[in-house]
């Protein structure tokens, strides 16, 4: 059968706040904290007819207890969305979200949906990184991956083995610099429109409400080169110049252009191409660079095109490790303008939304951009990559 591909626009995305693990929603449910952000984008957007919505697709990296059951079905049904509204669960570590929006993107080409909502959860505390896996020793001995591949912050400090000139001092002020920008944009307003406020409760405190992320802190140079490097004696890798473990969910509204021009829903991003790609699990901080020139290339873009970057800190490393392949600056203004998950948090499977929500929200504000990049390394030696053109680009063929 003969068939055109639709244009994919991102519509809106939301997130809570950020906990750390153990923290502020130490007591809260997993699901209830993307149940919160889908009955959010509904409430935000009543164009939207609920029974619409043709799929649900929710990520998490452990999906087990509170975040099992398969979470995209069930939290749909909890969300209030209408019991016609399927919906699926999805892994792909720490792009659990970025793939669940790429995956419903791809139904949306080929006219499988025309609404879908894509997000994910991480709930570090209640379930911690590794919990419950059971990894075939095969794969250490056969595929000759090295033990520390499966240790993230071990893959950091192995980048840094191969990418000498990144220094530790370069990373301490890639994270500090991410710290101010944090602070910068939560001074201007610029975080709190796209935070949901969840309810939390705990036995001690009594009910509370999570209106900001819990992770940013005040630092300094000092203060950071002082601190332990827990994955290797004299290492680079500190808590400091990591993302760290957090707790929280976002979800996001993926539409097939003229469906969403039709029911008068925003259009804040055009989809253009994305692209994984796998690297040796043991430098896993690397696959942003493999997954970006691919994803460029089907675009037929260059680097250079590009004007917005919102790319995952999961460590400065991996970040530097990117930048310093394309030339970039580690302060170009144009990469993570509101700083990243080294402040923010990252709760793994949740990330890949925040970043396309942070960069709808850059898109508004920068006219003059015509293209954006969101980009993020992934577990056992992955990155992906998600291109966006701008709406509010003159030159924008609707
Ligand atoms: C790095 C890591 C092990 C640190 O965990 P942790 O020890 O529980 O972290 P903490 O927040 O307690 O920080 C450790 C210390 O550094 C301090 N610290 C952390 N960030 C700081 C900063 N920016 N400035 C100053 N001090 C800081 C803390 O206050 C704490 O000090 P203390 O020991 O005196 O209490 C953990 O965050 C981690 O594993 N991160 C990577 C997560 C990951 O792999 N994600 C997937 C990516 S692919």
């Amino acid at each position: 059968m003969p068939r055109e591909v639709r244009e994919v626009v991102f519509v809106d995305g939301v997130r809570t706040p950020f906990g750390k693990a153990g923290g502020m929603y130490a007591e809260t449910r997993a699901d209830d904290l993307v149940i919160r952000c889908i009955r959010e984008l509904v409430k935000r957007n009543p164009q939207l007819p609920p029974e619409r919505v043709d799929e649900v697709a929710i990520a998490a990296t452990t999906q087990t207890g509170d975040q099992g059951l398969t979470i995209g079905r069930t939290a749909a049904l909890l969300a209030g969305l209408p019991k016609t509204v399927p919906g699926y669960a999805i892994d792909r570590m720490c792009a659990g979200a970025m793939t669940a929006v790429t995956n419903v993107a791809g139904g949306i080409a080929m006219g499988a949906y025309d609404i879908a909502v894509a997000g994910g959860v991480e709930h570090m505390g209640r379930h911690p990184m590794g919990e419950g896996a059971d990894p075939n020793p095969r794969i250490l001995t056969e595929k000759l991956v090295d033990p520390s591949a499966l240790v993230m912050g071990s893959t950091a400090e192995n980048l840094h083995d191969r990418l000498p000139a990144i220094t530790k001092e370069r990373t301490d002020r890639f994270a500090l610099n991410s710290q101010l920008k944090t602070a910068k944009a939560y001074a201007d307003g610029k975080l709190q429109p796209d935070l949901v406020p969840v309810a939390t409760r705990s036995a001690e405190l009594g009910w509370g409400l999570a209106t900001v992320d819990e992770a940013p802190r005040e630092t300094s140079m000092e203060k950071l080169a002082t601190l332990k490097t827990p994955f290797r004696p004299h290492g680079r890798v500190t808590a400091g110049n990591a993302a760290g473990l957090n707790d929280g969910a976002t979800a996001a509204l993926l539409a097939d252009e003229a469906t969403a021009r039709e029911l008068g829903l925003p259009v804040a991003m055009r989809m253009v191409s994305f692209a994984y790609a796998g690297v040796e699990p043991e430098i896993m901080g690397y696959g942003p660079i493999p997954s970006t020139e691919k994803a460029l290339k089907k675009a037929g873009l260059t680097i250079d095109d590009i004007g917005l970057f919102e790319l995952n800190e999961a460590f400065a490393v991996q970040v530097l490790a990117l930048l310093d392949h394309y030339g970039i600056a580690d302060d170009d203004p144009r990469v993570n303008p509101w700083g990243g998950a080294i402040a923010i948090g990252h709760p793994l499977a949740s990330s890949g939304v925040r970043l396309m929500t942070q960069l709808a929200r850059h898109f508004a504000e920068h006219p003059e951009v015509r293209y954006g990049i969101n980009a993020m390394c992934i577990g056992i030696g992955m990155g992906g990559t998600v291109i966006w053109e701008n709406p509010n680009w003159e030159g924008f063929a609707k």
